[in-house]
């Protein structure tokens, strides 16, 4: 026989009974489901829980779901400043006849224990000047997870259609493009390269003209749909923070933790005018809060995949707030 021991981690939303056995129970079924382990393969199980979580042993579950004759213990997790907070982990060792190779179990936000392993995703949503991209690269880098902001897709969506001669706001005109169309991103040291029909487009896609055919091509469906898949893809195969306005609505539907940053468009145009500026465009603030106001109100009013606060994101207001003060609250409620 050959001995194996495998982790796993679950988080609990609340200190009660009920969600500690539910959590411990899904975590064991999981856990016993991915590796196909048998009750009769196991030796023993270690668990632990976070210091807040005080209502019932998980050990409990355990003997709920048949496992009458393991030996089972419950300890308390070292209580390290600023770790995890209601967490349940597991040690289980098991036997098999035959050699195997066994993967660990990360649920809910327990993910951020081993982003490399489990499948954490973030959902930033917010209007255009938010703060969205600055603050997800930090935190994907922080996280040490990629950073895909979505935007940048339709962004070179949109210069695609400029370039072919057409209006980015006439379907017969996108439409036709779509299916020739390869758009693709690559991470890189300060956030992602772009590529449209292999092509490197990530300068290119950031002037006000873009923007603009960005937020058109962006209302429509089809555009969606193949953006979103590619979207949905790269989110399958990595842990990820995700940027946009329909990702917590529409892209991650189940993300392990949804945002909606904002500001007042006066502190969005602000910060959008500062940034124009600082790269030597002479544009007048009006002119900005304008254009911020209009593509506001493309992105919202659109009928197909509106840009709305998710019923499960947190609402972050970061017109008084620092990059860092957001970013920080960010990671205390992927903690808490
Ligand atoms: O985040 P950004 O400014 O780069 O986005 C450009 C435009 O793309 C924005 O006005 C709306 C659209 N967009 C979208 O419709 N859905 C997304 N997930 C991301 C961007």
């Amino acid at each position: 026989m050959k001995t194996y021991a495998v982790r796993g981690a679950i988080t609990v939303k609340e200190n009660n009974r009920e969600q500690i056995l539910m959590q411990t129970r899904f975590l064991l079924e999981e856990l016993m489901k991915k590796n196909a382990i048998k009750i009769q393969d196991i030796i023993s199980i270690i668990f632990t829980a976070t210091s807040d979580l005080n209502t019932e042993y998980p050990a409990v579950a355990a003997r709920e779901l048949g496992m009458t004759s393991i030996p089972l213990i419950c300890c308390q997790e070292m209580n390290v400043v600023g770790s995890l907070s209601k967490c349940i982990r597991v040690l289980m060792h098991v036997q098999f006849s035959e050699e195997r190779i066994l993967t660990p179990v990360y649920l809910g936000k327990a993910a951020i224990l081993r982003p490399d392993l489990a499948n954490l995703t973030v959902a930033i949503d917010g209007p255009a000047g938010a703060g969205k991209s600055t603050v997800a690269k930090l935190l994907a880098k922080k996280l040490n997870i990629m950073y895909l902001d979505t935007g940048a897709m339709y962004r070179a969506m949109g210069l695609k259609v400029i370039e072919n001669g057409g209006d980015p706001s006439n379907r017969d005109d996108v439409i036709p493009l779509l299916e020739s169309t390869d758009i693709a991103v690559r991470p890189n040291n300060t956030g992602q390269t772009v590529y449209l029909d292999g092509r490197d487009v990530t300068d290119k896609i950031r002037s006000s003209y873009v923007s603009k055919a960005a937020s058109d091509v962006g209302t429509i469906p089809e555009v969606r749909k193949k953006l979103v898949r590619i979207q949905q893809q790269i989110a399958n195969k990595f842990s990820l923070v995700m940027d946009g306005r329909d990702i917590g609505t529409y892209v991650l539907p189940y993300a392990t933790l949804k945002v909606f940053l904002t500001a007042s468009p006066e502190e969005r145009a602000r910060r959008r005018w500062k940034e124009l500026l600082g790269r030597g465009c002479t544009v007048d603030f009006k002119t900005v809060l304008q254009e911020i106001i209009e593509r506001d109100a493309n992105d919202s009013n659109r009928t197909y995949a509106p840009l709305r606060k998710a019923d499960d994101a947190v609402l972050i207001d970061s017109t008084n707030k620092s990059i860092e003060q957001v970013v920080n609250e960010i990671v205390y409620l992927m903690k808490s």
